[in-house]
């Protein structure tokens, strides 16, 4: 076991590990980050968030999911650079303007001045001044963009914190990006970071995803059981081959993550009795 200082030293920031970027599916490639949150000095060990991106490679576009955390930025544009291969950047979706998901708008536009801004995008231009006008291109939810031998379709959120988060989903590959949803922290160790849930031998429980259910904003007031209805429609309709948040880590197991909704029905109630 390495000391504390030095843990800190490697992990006490923010960083894109090496094994990134990582195809997940055909034609999906995962740029992820982590920050260390918490230590626990008993177990002298750190807790990561993950900070997820996503890369789908159509045969004519690419489209990024989230812009990266700023915090990652030098570590992330290189991994985003090798994951183009050459290609151009043509379009980035946000989920949600928070600093984890759009806060590198600005540094993104920079680097690829070609890229279309897309999904809700009606407030960006406040955090993003940089970004010119012609920059955006709104998207309803239900709506779709052809990558080429894909497409790429904006899913309205149902588990969120800001009212303009937005979901997708590729039907290249049938991966859902479900934004702040099924999120959750890991203990950081070498063979957890940056690798799938199967991968790191971890099935999120009731108990791992209950931690993460306070970012879903007012669950204590939500009406939560026709949202777990809302995702049960979109789980019938797309038939995702797994789910790939901003936090916590890829899912193959759908019925595994289910676990999140029921962390989030027994939180949603502990909200309302408190
Ligand atoms: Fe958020
Ligand atoms: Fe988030």
């Amino acid at each position: 076991m390495p000391d504390l200082d030095d843990l800190l030293d490697v992990f006490g920031t923010y960083f894109v590990h090496e094994r990134f970027p990582r195809p997940i599916a055909d034609g999906v490639q995962w740029i992820g980050g982590c920050s260390a949150l918490f230590m626990d000095k008993e177990r002298q060990d750190l807790v990561h968030s993950a900070l997820n991106t996503y890369l789908i490679t159509g045969t004519e576009k690419t489209l990024l999911v989230d812009t990266a955390h700023p915090g990652l930025w030098d570590t992330y544009l290189p991994a985003l650079e090798k994951a183009l291969g050459g290609r151009r950047l043509d379009y980035v979706m946000p989920t949600h303007p928070e600093i984890p998901h759009g806060g590198s708008l600005s540094m993104l536009y920079d680097a690829h001045p070609e890229v279309k801004v897309v999904g809700d995008v009606r407030d960006y231009f406040l955090y993003h001044p940089s970004v010119p006008d012609s920059a955006y291109q709104a998207m309803a939810p239900g709506s779709t963009l052809d990558l080429g031998g894909r497409e790429f379709e904006f899913v309205d959120s149902v588990f969120r914190d800001l009212p303009n988060t937005i979901w997708g989903f590729d039907h290249g590959s049938r991966v859902l990006f479900p934004a702040d949803g099924f999120a959750f922290f890991h203990w950081h160790r070498e063979d957890t970071c940056g690798f799938t849930a199967e991968e790191s031998g971890i099935e999120p429980s009731t108990e791992m995803y209950s931690v993460m259910t306070a970012i879903v904003s007012g669950i204590g007031h939500l009406d939560v059981e026709s949202r777990i209805q809302r995702f049960m429609d979109l789980l019938e309709r797309f038939a995702p081959s797994m789910l790939a948040p901003a936090h916590g880590t890829v899912v193959a197991d759908i019925p595994v993550a289910l676990n999140y909704l029921t962390a989030l029905r027994n939180d949603s109630r502990a909200g309302i009795s408190k």
